[in-house]
This record gives structure tokens, sequence and C-alpha cells, in this order.
């Protein structure tokens, strides 16, 4: 089974952006963090970042068709992208929104997700362990 991880904007700049926030480990270490754990629970992940809406609305365009799971950070899209949330709201297998941080925590624009109700359900707050966690999830949910 394939999975893909979907990465919203300024994701691709871990480990240089905001490491007080964020911490030290790199896109690469995402990447290489997802590839394992879909080793581990045996699907191939595919990981894509973008930081432009369009490219995101296509790929969950694609993942509908194609009825595949996805695991999704949406970034700051979680926040106010209508457009986001009703591409995933087309997705037919598991949607896992996932989050490095834990935006209820984080500045009150973050405490609102307009992703949440139309994921299958939400990780936050463990680092690249979200991650971890919502392949595992996928791989409850698809077993
Ligand atoms: C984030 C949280 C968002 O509020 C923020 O805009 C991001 C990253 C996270 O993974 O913690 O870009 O989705």
């Amino acid at each position: 089974m394939r999975v893909l991880v979907l990465n919203g904007p300024n994701l691709g700049r871990l480990g240089t952006r905001e490491p007080d926030v964020y911490g030290a480990m790199s896109y690469a270490d995402l990447v290489a963090e997802c590839g394992k754990a879909g080793a581990e629970f045996g699907f191939e992940v595919e990981v894509r970042q973008t930081d432009d809406e369009a490219e995101l609305l296509r790929w969950l365009h694609q993942a509908a068709d194609a009825s595949t799971p996805v695991v999704l950070n949406p970034a700051a899209f979680t926040h106010y992208s209508y457009a986001v949330r009703d591409a995933c709201a087309q997705l037919t297998a598991p949607l896992i929104e996932v989050h490095l941080t834990n935006p209820a925590r984080r500045e009150t624009f973050r405490h609102t997700s307009v992703v949440a109700g139309v994921a299958t359900g939400t990780i936050a707050g463990f680092g690249l362990e979200s991650y971890r966690l919502a392949l595992r999830a996928i791989a409850a949910l698809t077993s």
C-alpha cells in the first residue's frame, strides 16, 4: 500500500526555521523518519512538501481519485484555507492531520483548524513522532 505524507508551506525549511519552536531536525530528517516508519508498518511512503496551495490541492485531488491514505501537515493553511479543507473533504481513504507543535498551546490564531473537521483524526505536539504516530494510525485503520 502507498501512503502520501503531504507538507504545507515553510516545512521545507525545518532545521533553520525557528529552531526554538520546531527543533533542530531538518526536512530531510522528516523524510527519512517517515520512510523508516513506513517500512516498519509495511507500506510505501511518499513524502512531499510545497509552499504552493494550488499544488497541494492537486496532490489531494490525486489522492482522492486513487483512494490513497494521506498524512497531512497543512502548516499555516491549517488555520484559514477552506480550499484545502474542501479538497480534504473529498478524500475517501483515512486522512490524519499532523502537527510538529501543539497549536493549542501557541498563538490564538493557531487554535482553529479548518481541516480537523474533515480529518479522520489529528495528532499534534510530538515533533517527528507525530508523523510516526500518524503512520501507525493509518496502518491500524487499513489493516
Ligand atoms: C505547524 C503548526 C502551524 O501553526 C504552523 O503554521 C506550521 C507548522 C506544525 O507542524 O506545528 O507551519 O503545522
